[in-house]
């Protein structure tokens, strides 16, 4: 049981597809394992077999000439172990190959009415919207039932980027852009995360994406591209003057202030994501002041240092960035 304990759920799962791409992984992987099954079974089965006339007499008993029966064995031989597995691999090379790349293949650029740039960074993503300028992290949103092509590239080294459900992996390489489609059957929340090992925080560089309805979609896509909101009460307009004059503004962007660092992701819109630090923890006031306090704590190596700000200055901060939505 322990074996099947990471079955349970359907989030992040490539056998729970919810696009045509993820459906032919996903139909490629049960043709293969069935394949993998019947070779077991019949492996075993002449184990069996052998086993059973182990006690035969004339066999290992004497070593001068063809024993009876030794023609067969050299059949089967042939035929089990040369012809069968180049049959089998050649089979599931050409279904691999001709049919499943091609099915999850990217389209070419301007062929989608949508293109999204993904760039990884040590250990969160980026995500630009060139259409408008809207910029966001970890949390990409597209219209359900329309494809999209994504530009994937990184900030520094190599990262993966993978939805199990929606598709396969596609690398993010330093100095390359590499395309893949994305696509969801219906609207929902599908969680991503990086495939390519990248350091001490890889398992922690997660993320969501979002499919809307198109309508939802593009209400949200017209918010992401406007300038932050202005600070609203006295607490949110000391928390952005704490921000703007501290550290924060040297890493961070915030569209519509003089906040323009590029080190961390943009936080305009920081108050319409749901998680904080590529879904290390959700984005509620109390993690807020944690992450900015002792993000060291809650994502040990991660670009972000503790920044040395509390009480009341805290609180301000905090409820600027509430602000942000
Ligand atoms: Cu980025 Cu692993």
């Amino acid at each position: 049981m322990p074996l099947l304990a990471g079955c349970g759920t359907r989030t992040q799962s490539s056998l729970a597809p919810e696009s045509h791409a993820a459906k032919d992984i996903a139909s490629l992987f049960w043709w293969m394992m069935g394949g993998a099954w019947i070779g077991l079974g019949l492996v075993v089965a002449l184990l069996l077999w052998s086993w059973k006339r182990r006690n035969r007499r004339g066999i290992g008993t004497d070593t001068e000439g063809a024993k009876p029966g030794e023609k067969v064995a050299w059949s089967v031989v042939v035929g089990m172990g040369i012809v069968l597995p180049i049959a089998l691999l050649a089979t599931l090379f050409v279904i691999s190959d001709i049919f499943v790349i091609r099915t999850t293949e990217a389209p070419a650029a301007n062929a989608t009415r949508l293109t999204v740039h993904v760039i990884g960074h040590e250990w969160w993503w980026e995500v630009r919207y060139p259409s408008n300028g809207a910029v966001t992290a970890n949390e990409l949103h597209i219209p359900a039932r329309t494809p999209v092509r994504l530009d994937v590239t990184t900030a520094d080294v190599i990262h993966s980027f993978w939805v199990p459900q929606l598709n396969r992996t596609i690398d993010a390489i330093p100095g390359r852009t590499n395309a893949i489609e994305l696509y969801a059957d219906k609207p929902g929340r599908y969680r991503g995360q990086c495939d390519e090992f990248c350091g001490l925080q890889h398992a922690h560089m997660a993320f969501y994406v979002f499919a809307d309805p198109p309508a939802v979609f593009r209400r949200w896509l017209a918010a992401q591209a406007r300038p932050a909101a202005k600070p609203t009460g006295a607490a949110a307009g000391a928390g952005e003057a704490v921000f703007l004059s501290g550290p924060c503004s040297t890493c961070h962007t915030i569209r519509g202030t003089p906040a323009n660092g590029y080190v961390g992701p943009d936080l305009t819109h920081l108050a319409a994501r749901t998680t904080l630090g590529a879904l290390a923890i959700a984005n509620t006031r109390r993690n807020l002041a944690d992450w900015i306090t002792s993000s060291q704590s809650v994502k040990p190596g991660n670009q972000m240092p503790d920044v040395a700000v509390g009480g009341k200055r805290l609180r301000a901060l905090v409820a600027y960035l509430e602000g942000l939505k």
